[in-house]
């Protein structure tokens, strides 16, 4: 589902080459959940990025569904990131003008019409099943994080995704509420068959997961 082919990110500071990857080569399986481990600074949002088309690498090959996907058009590229990839961060990124609801349609808007009915329903359905039907007209500053964050999520489900990407998704909770979000992420994976790659500092968060990849200055160790 995912293939990584020596997959290289550096960056030039004032002349120095730095690689924030180097050589990383790794291939997850549909259905697969995984633990992005490692020290701060050693490249685990970088492979993230990577993975969820939201940056390129300097060098390799990155192959989702089968598709080289940098060498895609930028327009094909970020339709496969909107209908295959959902994201999840640490600091929720929810926009505070809109509402809970608005927010989990923000990722339709780029294939229909914000008002499609159907989507409107899914949106309701997903934050229903997420607890979170009762904050559906409140916007994101007027409610908990762990809410936030399950609104995060079913925004990153709208779009039936394959994929989920999160990066410290519990970083910012207390731990009940990072436990709820961690079983919510667990659930997707088991029942939805949805493929979870998870970024964390914390063990009992990898201890989850299934399989775990660490990474040390930019390489998997
Ligand atoms: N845009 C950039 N320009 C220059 N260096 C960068 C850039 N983005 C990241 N880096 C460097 O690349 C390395 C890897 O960064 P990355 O954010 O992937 O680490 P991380 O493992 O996610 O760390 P953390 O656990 O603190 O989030 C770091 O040394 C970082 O300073
Ligand atoms: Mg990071």
């Amino acid at each position: 589902m995912i293939k990584l082919l020596n997959v290289s990110k550096q960056y030039t500071l004032e002349d120095e080459v730095f690689f924030a990857l180097k050589k990383v080569s790794l291939e997850i399986g549909e259905g697969e959940f995984i633990g992005i481990v490692g020290p701060s600074g050693c490249g685990k949002s970088t492979l993230m990025h990577l993975i969820g088309l939201l940056d390129r690498p300097t060098e390799g090959q990155v192959k989702i569904l089968g598709r080289d996907v940098f060498t895609l058009q930028d327009e094909e590229r970020s339709k496969m990131r909107n209908q295959v990839i959902g994201f999840v961060f640490q600091q929720f990124n929810l926009l505070n003008k809109l509402t809970v609801l608005e927010n989990v349609l923000l990722p339709t808007i780029y294939t229909r019409s914000k008002t499609d009915v159907n989507h409107q329903d899914k949106a309701r359905a997903l934050l229903q099943r997420f607890g979170i039907e009762k904050q559906i007209n409140s916007y994101p500053n007027k409610i908990s994080g762990g809410q936030q964050q399950r609104v995060a999520i079913a925004r990153a489900l709208i779009n039936n995704p394959k994929i989920i990407l999160a990066d410290e998704p519990t970083g910012n909770l207390d731990s009940q509420s990072g436990k709820v979000i961690l079983d919510l992420l667990g659930t997707l994976n088991k029942n939805d068959k949805i493929t979870v790659i998870i970024v964390t500092h914390d063990k009992e968060v990898a201890g989850k997961t299934k399989r775990q990849i660490r990474l040390k200055d930019g390489e998997i160790v």
